[in-house]
C-alpha cells in the first residue's frame, strides 16, 4: 500500500511538472485567471502556504540584485484592522516596505512591487485569494512602531492574503482590462 501511494506521489508531482512546461501552464492560468479579491472567509492562511507566499517574494528579482526590501507579517486581527478596516481573522497582511537612502530618494518602488506582484500571483498559484493596498501606506508609515517596521524602511504596499468567499462570483468580481489592441504596440 505504501508503496503505490509514493508511486502515486512521484506520479503526480511528475505530472505537475509537465504541466508548467506547456505554453499554457499553471503559471499562466494563475496570472490569467486571478483578480483581486475583496471578499474573504475566515479559514486560516496555514502556515505552508503563507512560507510559500513569502519565498516566492524573497526571491523575487531586483535591479543589481539589492534586495531593496524588507517583508512585515501581519496576523494579528487588531493589528490588521489598523491598516485594512474589512479584514477578517484568518487573513494575513504582508507590508513590502523598501530602503530608505541616504539622500532622500524614494525607495525603489520598482523591485518592491515586483516582489509584491510575485507573492500576489504565488497566493493565487496556492488557491488563496489575494490584493494589493496602496492607500494605507500613508497610515502605516505614521505608525512604524505599532507595525514593527524594521528601522531604516519605509511601507510602500500591503499585500493582503486569505481564503476566497466563493459565494462571490469571480467572473463579475474581476475588473476589466484594457484591449490588447490598446496598451500593445508592434514596431513596424
Ligand atoms: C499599486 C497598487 C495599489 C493598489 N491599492 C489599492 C487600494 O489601496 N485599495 C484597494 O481596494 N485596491 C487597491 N489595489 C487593487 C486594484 O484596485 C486592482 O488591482 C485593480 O482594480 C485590478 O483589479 P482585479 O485584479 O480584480 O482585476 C491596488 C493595486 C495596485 C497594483
Amino acid at each position: 500500500m505504501k508503496k503505490i501511494i509514493s508511486l502515486l506521489v512521484v506520479a503526480l508531482f511528475a505530472a505537475s511538472k509537465l504541466y508548467c512546461q506547456i505554453p499554457d501552464n499553471c503559471i499562466t492560468s494563475a496570472i490569467l485567471s486571478a483578480y483581486s479579491e475583496k471578499a474573504y472567509v475566515t479559514e486560516p492562511v496555514t502556515d505552508q502556504q503563507l512560507d510559500l507566499v513569502l519565498r516566492c517574494g524573497v526571491k523575487a528579482p531586483s535591479g543589481m540584485n539589492r534586495q531593496p526590501w524588507k517583508f512585515t507579517v501581519i496576523k494579528d486581527e487588531t493589528t490588521m484592522k489598523e491598516a485594512i478596516n474589512n479584514v477578517v481573522a484568518g487573513n494575513v497582511l504582508i507590508i513590502v516596505s523598501g530602503t530608505d537612502s541616504q539622500d532622500g530618494t524614494p525607495p525603489d518602488m520598482f523591485a518592491c512591487g515586483l516582489a509584491t506582484e510575485s507573492m500576489f500571483v504565488a497566493a493565487h498559484g496556492l488557491g488563496l485569494g489575494a490584493r494589493i493596498y496602496g492607500s494605507p501606506v500613508a497610515n502605516i508609515n505614521s505608525k512604524k512602531d505599532l507595525f514593527q517596521i524594521p528601522s531604516g524602511y519605509t511601507a510602500v504596499a500591503v499585500l493582503r492574503i486569505g481564503n476566497v468567499d466563493k459565494n462571490v462570483d469571480a467572473v463579475s468580481a474581476a475588473t476589466p482590462r484594457k484591449s490588447a489592441e490598446e496598451i500593445i504596440n508592434y514596431k513596424k
